[in-house]
């Protein structure tokens, strides 16, 4: 069996009469990425506060690393690193005073050599004593995470770790999230907006709306339940349609034929079963979580191109239905 890393039960957390996290309830597994997603105001930050013992549950508990985040929360806090969306940088320090820094605030001793290896491994090594407030955004975001496992940690906490980077200083944090999985073998629990970040990334994906756990799967879990997967056949004029008499048919026009599949492996049954003549193109459209969170939330994370295409499509689906 899977060894669990964080597992949370009945967690819940109240200011006043508000709920920001309901009752949520989940595991982390060792070793693995894990992502909670969700839109603006739907408890992440609130779930990290309560798992990383910076704030107490109103109800329910959790344990982190094995240890429980209301009686064991110096335990807690030992084995866990965590890197917040605010900075915390000290700007007139360099990387190294920085990290020292660090250390005297956990109480880690013998630190120099565990903080060497991570500047090596994050590419910083040569910036060992350079002012941080010189440094680059992405640099920044290096020698925070840094910081996180200079404790080297059971499982690292990172609330939004990629928000307001370029694309180019994401990619490179994703590399630096894997190799914190694959080569320091620590659990990553992160919370992103970004769809894309979540699918790329993240081994399972809970989406948290208005502080409810709404689903958890892998990404391709997640896409899969939530249907979506179609093919779109290109066709001439003189295409025999009623070969596609047994297939749901979202959409058509003279030259173009959308049609609705339950799964990837369904586009085969397609192909058997039509007419090949005057057929132009065949291609599977695969759903996105952006696709899965809209239709699940009714919202949409983040607005792309994509996202926008897909609430199209999903309307269209609905309109079908009906
Ligand atoms: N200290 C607090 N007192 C009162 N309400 C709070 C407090 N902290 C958070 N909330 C409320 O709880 C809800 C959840 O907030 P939280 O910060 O967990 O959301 P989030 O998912 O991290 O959102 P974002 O994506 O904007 O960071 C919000 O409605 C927020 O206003
Ligand atoms: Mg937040």
């Amino acid at each position: 069996m899977d060894e669990i890393t964080v597992d949370v039960r009945n967690l819940s957390k109240q200011y006043g009469n508000f709920k920001a996290v309901d009752n949520i309830s989940f595991a982390v597994k060792k070793g693995e990425i894990f992502g909670l997603l969700g839109p603006n105001g739907a408890g992440k930050t609130t779930t990290i506060k309560l798992l990383t013992t910076l704030s107490p549950p109103t109800s329910g508990n959790a344990s982190v690393a094995g240890y429980d985040i209301i009686k064991q929360q110096k335990e807690v806090k030992r084995n866990i690193g965590w890197v917040s969306a605010e900075i915390i940088l000290d700007d007139d320090l360099n990387a190294w005073e920085n990290l020292g820094l660090q250390a005297a605030l956990q109480g880690i001793t013998n630190w120099e050599e565990n903080a060497d290896n991570l500047l090596k491994y994050f590419e910083l090594a040569e910036f060992k004593y350079k002012n941080v407030g010189k440094f680059s955004t992405g640099m920044r975001k290096k020698l925070e995470i840094a910081m996180a496992l200079l404790n080297s940690p059971e499982v690292i906490f990172m609330d939004e770790p990629t928000i307001g980077l370029d694309v180019g200083t994401r990619k490179m944090l994703w590399d630096l999230i894997l190799i914190i999985k694959n080569e320091y073998k620590v659990t990553v629990f992160l919370t992103t907006h970004y769809m894309e970040e979540a699918d790329q990334l993240c081994d399972r994906i809970a989406i948290i709306s208005h502080g409810k756990i709404i689903a958890l799967g892998s990404p391709t879990e997640l896409k899969q339940k939530a249907g979506g997967y179609a093919v779109n056949l290109e066709v001439n004029d003189g295409f025999d349609i009623s070969s596609l008499k047994n297939f749901h048919i979202l959409e058509k026009n003279k030259s173009k034929i959308l049609i609705e599949i339950n799964s990837k492996d369904n586009m085969l049954d397609v192909l058997r079963s039509i007419n090949l003549e005057n057929l132009k193109s065949i291609n599977l459209i695969t759903p996105s979580l952006d696709s899965v969170f809209l239709k699940l939330t009714g919202s949409t994370i983040k607005e792309t191109e994509e996202s926008v295409d897909y609430r199209k499509f999903y309307s269209m689906v609905r309109r079908n239905m009906q």
